[in-house]
């Protein structure tokens, strides 16, 4: 992402980028969950940029190779993004980690799992349910498991 763009970033578990507004909307009932963001291990980081709203109960975890989520995106409850297995198929110790890279005016449905690798075009939407293991060009929609384009945006 560009140094023009304004970021917050969260590493080793610290929202520590200055400058950066987080409004916590209290709401009674939907917006009462829980959001996880952890930056894991030592250098991982996590970067959220500006105009990107993310509603209860998701999930986003870095191990290290780390995840970038652009500007203006709207990501649904209960979403999971992770940059790792967190545990290997053979060895579940050494789990397999690929960078997360979300582009910008970028849609999550509810309950879309975001994995390790995946990297979002711009203004593409995740239909609610999605597990999205491969790329995603901008300007398309995706659904199902494993994720498949169900739709291409013309303007
Ligand atoms: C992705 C989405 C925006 C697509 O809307 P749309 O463009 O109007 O799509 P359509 O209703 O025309 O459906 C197109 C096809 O995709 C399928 N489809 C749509 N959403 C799907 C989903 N979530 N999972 C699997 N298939 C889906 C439809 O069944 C249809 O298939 P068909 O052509 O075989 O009948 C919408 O279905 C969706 O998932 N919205 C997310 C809502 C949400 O979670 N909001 C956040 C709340 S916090």
């Amino acid at each position: 992402m560009s140094d023009s763009q304004r970021c917050f970033a969260a590493k080793e578990g610290l929202f520590s980028k200055a400058g950066f507004a987080w409004a916590i909307i209290r709401r009674h009932f939907f917006f009462s969950g829980y959001l996880h963001i952890e930056a894991r291990l030592p250098d991982a980081v996590i970067e959220i940029c500006d105009g990107t709203y993310i509603s209860n109960n998701c999930v986003i975890i870095s191990e290290g190779p780390g995840i970038q989520i652009g500007q203006n995106c709207l990501i649904g409850s209960e979403v999971n993004i992770f940059d790792s297995d967190f545990h290997g198929l053979m060895d579940r110790k050494q789990p397999a980690k690929s960078a997360v890279k979300i582009g910008n005016n970028i849609f999550i449905g509810s309950r879309a799992i975001i994995l390790k690798g995946v990297h979002i075009g711009d203004n593409s939407t995740i239909a609610a349910g999605a597990v999205v293991t491969r790329e995603v060009p901008a300007n398309v929609v995706v659904a199902g498991n494993p994720a498949r384009i169900i739709k291409v945006l013309n303007d």
